[in-house]
Parts: C-alpha cells; structure tokens; sequence
C-alpha cells in the first residue's frame, strides 16, 4: 500500500486520531458471534495475510487464536463508545475503555482483538484480563512480534487506557508503522 493517511492533530482523552482505511483494502479473517451477534471480522490485507501465518503458528503449537475484532468504521466505534459512556457515566471514564469515534486503532484495519478458543470453552470470557492468563497469550508475548504484532496497551500505558492482552497492532511494514508513529513516540508506561 502507498502513503497512509495519517492524521496529525490532538489527541482525545489519550487516543490518537486513525483514519478509516479504504475497505477496498480489507480481507475477511473469520466470522465471530452468533445469531444477531454475527458479523465478519476484516483486516487490511497485508497485517490479516500476516495474522494468518500467527494463527497457524499457534495452531502448530497446540493453541487456538480466535479473532473476535478487526476493523471497525467510526460509526459502528460511536456505537461502541456511547453504550460505554452510559456504562461508565462519563465520557472520560469510557475512554479507558473504548476510544471515541474516530480515534480507534481498529479504524486503520491494523488491530485485532484476539480470544483463546480454548479458554472459551473453559468458560473464561472473551475480551477481559483474564486473556492474559492463558496459554494463547503467553505464546503471543514471546512470537506475536515475530509476524509483526505487538501488544498496544500493556499495563499502565501512557495513554491511560486500561490494560488489553487481548488487542494487538500491527507494525510489520512500513506503512503500518507509519501510521502507528505517533503512538511509537509516546512510552510505553
Ligand atoms: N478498546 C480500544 C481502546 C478501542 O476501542 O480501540
Ligand atoms: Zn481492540
């Protein structure tokens, strides 16, 4: 992919500015949920061909990666991010949690939220720290950068967004890293 459209502005309630990738550059990684729930989860080309080669790789270790969610529009984060401001009652609270609208990695098709398979049917929910206790995430700190991945929010991040084992970014090509440079610059926590 050329040049990304990176946007340099402020940042809001510690997130960054992402702008939507052009969905002619989206792949479909999988399905998640069931029944109302179900939806695609997509990623740009490159970082989804290189999320395939991760999950391959944990699978020929015995473990099951499942992607739960990739790109999002900022219509479908605005939804996301309201429910959690009426859960949370601010719109600072909500944003340790979600980013607002226009501010989400998943924008840029280069995040993914991951789960266990397995620890799924332990009855170990998806998309809590208890991600960070399983297998599947002790392998991924040890080989996710090695398909170009990296956690984006470890424990007391800069950013003040709560800790999220389970979200990962992709920085394995240029362009990636391009549009990851201004978070690169902030430490890590
Ligand atoms: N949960 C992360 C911060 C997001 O909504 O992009
Ligand atoms: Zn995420």
């Amino acid at each position: 992919m050329s040049t990304p459209n990176v946007l340099n502005s402020e940042t809001k309630y510690g997130h960054f500015p992402y702008a939507q990738v052009n969905q002619s550059q989206l792949i479909v990684m999988s399905s998640y949920g069931q029944k109302e729930y179900q939806r695609n989860v997509e990623m740009e080309r490159s970082a989804g061909l290189a999320l395939f080669q991760l999950m391959n790789a944990a699978r020929d270790r015995g473990l099951w990666l499942i992607p739960i969610s990739g790109f999002r529009t900022v219509a479908y984060q605005a939804n996301l991010f309201n429910r959690q401001v009426q859960r949370q009652g601010s719109e600072i609270a909500a944003a340790r949690i979600s980013a607002p609208p226009g501010y989400s990695e998943h924008h840029t098709g280069l995040a993914i939220d991951l789960g266990d398979g397995f620890a799924a049917g332990e009855g170990i929910p998806d998309i809590t720290e208890r991600f960070g206790q399983t297998r599947a995430y002790e392998w991924l700190q040890k080989n996710a950068i090695t398909y170009g991945f990296e956690l984006s929010y470890p424990p007391n991040n800069a950013q003040g967004v709560m800790y999220e084992p389970w979200h990962w970014r992709y920085v394995g090509s240029e362009y990636a890293r391009q549009v990851f440079a201004q978070a690169h610059n902030t430490p890590k926590g």
